[in-house]
């Protein structure tokens, strides 16, 4: 008898992704849209490396990452390393690297592949794509009001209109001062601030339950909190803490957001909080307007000590991050995404293996013209099959070509949806399909 062979699954690791090339080809757009975009504004390529000291981590990612979601482990040198779960601690050793060389201000961007051990749910998976785009060396509100109009300005190339996201915008410092405000000591505070950033990933009896075991002594804490993530710019004043000094720069930052007219996008919010402990100052999240994704899209914010980790020179830092999937859940709920078929590549059914050669001449006069073109190549499958082969690959024109149609000098291009065919001469086979297809590259 035979034995049962023990096959693998072609499952992949969970939260990982295939990306096939249907998948690739979503990827791909959505990369080139923002990397225009980000180009049109002076932003440079960078990348690093997928492994990292663990240490690069401990030091300022936060503990929600470091401590339950990162991949680490200890090499065969015994030393402890991580996959990157974010892209901004390489980013500042990079840039920490070659401070002195680079003129200012450095503005960057790369599309990392990160890995967080999280539960996978819609929006969320261990492994996603993060643009990530940041800019050195700029002191004033001017880093944050770039790299928020170059945000919404990556939407808005996707088709997006205003009404379709909101951008969200609190302060580090306020925080900071709000639990000053009510005595906490940074360890309580810091602690406080890690139960604000989950409040809408968990029940609200829970997250009254937490704030009571973390402070005790403050049996109405949660009221002061609440009345805290509630307030507008114009209640501000109130909660005690808050210097005036910050509140009018505040103001002042949103009068600049309003002039460059996007006033109506973003609202001051002091519910964001940002898990990460390298933010210093602004910080802020883009979310869909659409309740089907609860997600942020974007995440980000000024950091004003990272690169200190390295050097003793001080030169801050602003950016974001954008992860793919949201951004994917995003244009599919908004139906953004194009079409993204092979309607451009013409394709050459082989109806005889003696015109082999004439046709791979052909394929190629074809490509150099700057059109793209795929032939098969079993001249034993018949026409009708490769027909529907043509079909189900997503190809919209072939050209009819066998030996009959070769000795004649006559090539049959076909609109598979039409079901129209004409006529071309061969010796006019290529200026006539650059004509058909009215001089674009089809
Ligand atoms: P972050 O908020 O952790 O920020 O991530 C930015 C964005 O990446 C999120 O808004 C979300 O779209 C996406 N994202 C994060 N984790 C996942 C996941 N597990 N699955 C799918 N998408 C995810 C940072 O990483 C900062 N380093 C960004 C930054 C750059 N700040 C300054 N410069």
């Amino acid at each position: 008898m035979k034995e049962k062979k023990e096959q693998l699954t072609t499952a992949g690791y969970k939260g990982t992704r295939d990306f096939y090339p249907e998948h690739m080809r979503i990827r791909n757009y959505m990369f080139n849209v923002m990397r225009a975009v980000v180009e049109s504004y002076g932003y440079e390529e960078y990348d690093g490396p997928m492994i990292e000291s663990l240490d690069l981590y401990r030091a300022k990612t936060g503990d929600e990452i470091v401590g339950k979601q990162i991949y680490d482990f200890i090499d065969k040198g015994g030393r402890e390393v991580a996959i990157r779960p974010e892209m901004t601690p390489t980013l500042a050793r990079m840039v920490a690297g070659k401070l002195r060389e680079l003129p200012r201000p450095i503005r960057w961007f790369s599309f990392p592949n990160l890995w967080r051990y999280e539960q996978p749910g819609h929006g969320r998976l261990r492994e996603h794509w993060q643009l990530n785009v940041d800019i050195f060396g700029v002191d004033s509100n001017s880093a944050e009001l770039e790299i928020l109009k170059l945000a919404c300005d990556i939407l808005i190339a996707f088709g997006a209109n205003k009404s379709m996201f909101q951008v969200k915008i609190s302060h580090r410092k306020i925080l900071d001062g709000f639990f000053q405000g009510m005595n906490l000591d940074p360890s309580k505070a810091q602690e406080v601030s890690k139960i604000l950033d989950k409040k809408n990933k968990i029940t609200h009896d829970e997250y009254l339950a937490e704030i009571k075991k973390t402070i005790p002594n403050l049996p109405d804490a949660d009221k002061s909190i609440d009345a805290f993530l509630s307030s507008s710019l114009v209640t501000l004043d109130q909660i005690p803490g808050i210097s005036s000094e910050l509140i009018d720069e505040i103001k002042d930052f949103f009068a600049k957001i309003d002039k460059i007219g996007l006033g109506d996008i973003v609202q001051f919010d002091p519910s964001i909080i940002r898990g990460f402990d390298y933010y210093t100052g602004y910080i802020f999240e883009i979310y869909d307007s659409s309740p089907k994704n609860k997600r942020s899209l974007y995440g980000g914010g000024r950091y004003d000590n990272l690169i200190g980790l390295f050097t003793n020179d001080a030169v801050s830092g602003t950016g974001f991050g954008l992860g793919d999937v949201t951004l994917q859940n995003f244009l599919e709920t908004h139906d953004l995404l194009p079409s993204l078929g092979r309607e451009d590549i013409i394709c050459i059914p082989i109806l005889s293996e003696e015109i082999t050669a004439e046709i791979f001449l052909m394929a190629d006069e074809i490509r150099k013209s700057g059109m793209k073109c795929e032939m098969f190549l079993n001249p034993d499958q018949k026409f009708g099959k490769q027909i529907s082969l043509a079909e189900k690959k997503g190809f919209k024109h072939i050209l009819i070509c066998g030996p009959d149609e070769l000795t004649k000098g006559i090539i049959s291009l076909k609109n598979l949806e039409l079901r129209t065919q004409i006529e071309i001469p061969r010796s006019e086979l290529v200026p006539r399909l650059l004509q058909e297809f009215n001089g674009k590259k089809i």
